[in-house]
């Protein structure tokens, strides 16, 4: 179905709101609890596309799961030896999260299986966990150019290793410590950056040891999951172009509710306040493991900067919506150290850079980056290219642009944020679906 949005020019973002729950945190919850041993009870579950896939990819794993109604789901976990062969294909949608995870997981089992996903997914890079597992003693093959679907073999005993990551990636972190947990001895991941720690955190809220020690994380195998209760915070990616659009849009006012503020999600706060945005972080405290908290951000001037490179990974999914803030900040705003944008839901520095260019922004694409020389910019037709967070991204472009934006090819923003559009209309943004 295609899914067009057309956002007349203008406007501020106002009111109390609360964006929708972590996706990263909800593959994750649906994951472990399937692996632990007892009923587990989720609140706050993300009910987007991309997590449902996780969900019923666990059902036809033989896991019980009741829900998701209002974010409530009841996991009836199997214990980390439960699963059950698959009657068939499983598919991730277009949830690299949950194909990368999967693999980790699905390598330690007693049965063989197959992942795919949609168009976007089977573009995606898999090389990067099947090398790695493999070197544990799975079987995992991919399709040409190292791209899914993935076949895994089962039946095999992994053992632990110590992988230095080569790209700075929670997905491919996460997929090791999974398979770590049926591997023999213990296996050690080493990061060059943090990325988001969500996996380790949860394995711990679940009762299960994980090391630490600078930027290696360990599990040994052979441990259990315990069920627990799980507490899902509102997504600090999706509550990203709130923050956006709210400092680029004079006038405005918001409040984000019970945003998650992992330090490891938190660099696109750094960013715009490097960049002068009015941010203010109320009410710390901690959710189901993870520090939380409320943001009132405010309409401002905002001024370009050179990215540091070490926000890079934390930040790696805001790009999108900051390239927006650069194009609306007085001077130049370089982005250097980002070359993972290019393998995600699409390649988002040639995506951005070539609708930034339909709205006669100066954005000149880099091979890791973009240099974007804010000013004024107007209005016209925007191809997303099926990828959520650059529909998202242009629609909050919207509130400084001369005239309206057209953006097409929308569908995907229901992966991650459903209800996207009554939300932004609420908050004050002239949104309407075509
Ligand atoms: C995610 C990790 C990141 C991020 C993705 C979600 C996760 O991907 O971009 O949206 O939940 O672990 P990479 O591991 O590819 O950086």
């Amino acid at each position: 179905m295609s899914v067009t949005y057309q956002v007349e020019a203008g406007g501020a973002l106002t009111g109390r709101i609360r964006v929708p729950s972590d996706k990263s945190i909800s593959h994750r919850s649906i994951m472990l609890a399937s692996l632990a041993e007892g009923v587990s009870h989720i609140t706050g579950f993300l009910e987007g596309e991309d997590t449902v896939a996780t969900m019923n990819v666990f059902r036809a794993l033989g896991v019980r799961i009741e829900g998701s109604r209002q974010g409530n789901v009841t996991v009836h976990g199997v214990g980390l030896r439960g699963l059950e062969a698959p009657p068939r294909v499983l598919d991730c949608g277009n949830a690299g999260t949950a194909m990368r995870l999967l693999a980790g997981l699905l390598a330690g089992q007693a049965f063989d299986s197959e992942l795919t996903g949609d168009d976007s997914l089977r573009q995606r890079p898999m090389k990067r966990v099947a090398e790695p597992l493999n070197a544990m003693g799975a079987h995992i093959e991919t399709a040409q150019g190292g791209r899914p679907p993935l076949r895994i073999r089962g039946a095999r005993q992994l053992r632990g290793i110590d992988y230095a990551l080569p790209v700075a990636s929670a997905q491919v972190k996460s997929a090791l410590l999974l398979a770590g947990l049926y591997a023999s001895g213990r296996t050690r991941v080493t990061e060059p950056a943090p990325t988001r720690d969500h996996t380790e955190r949860m394995l711990q809220a679940f009762g299960y040891a994980v090391e630490k020690s600078g930027s290696t994380v360990c599990v040994r195998g052979g441990g259990t999951l315990r069920a627990t209760a799980i507490e899902i915070t509102a997504d600090t990616s999706s509550a990203a172009f709130f923050m956006v659009g709210a400092s680029i849009a004079p006038g405005s006012d918001v409040t984000l509710e019970h945003v998650g503020i992992n330090p490891t999600r938190t660099g696109v706060i750094e960013i715009l306040r490097l960049m002068g945005a009015d941010l203010q972080v109320l009410n710390e405290r901690t959710a189901g493991g993870e520090p939380v908290a409320d943001i009132r951000v405010r309409g401002t001037e905002l001024r370009g900067i050179q990215v540091p490179r070490e926000l890079a990974p934390l930040a790696i999914d805001e790009f999108p919506v900051l390239f927006i803030a650069a194009a609306n900040a007085t001077g130049k705003t370089v982005v250097t150290g980002a070359e993972e944008l290019r393998v995600k839901e699409s390649d988002r520095i040639q995506v951005m850079a070539d609708g930034l260019q339909v709205l006669g922004v100066q954005a000149e694409p880099t091979p890791d980056g973009m240099r974007i020389t804010g000013g004024p910019y107007r209005g016209g037709v925007v191809n997303s290219h099926g990828d959520h967070r650059v529909a998202m991204a242009f629609a909050m472009a919207a509130l400084r642009a001369s005239s309206a934006i057209t953006i097409t090819d929308c569908a995907n923003v229901a992966t991650s944020f459903p209800g996207f559009v009554e939300l932004a209309r609420s908050a004050g943004l002239k949104i309407t679906v075509a």
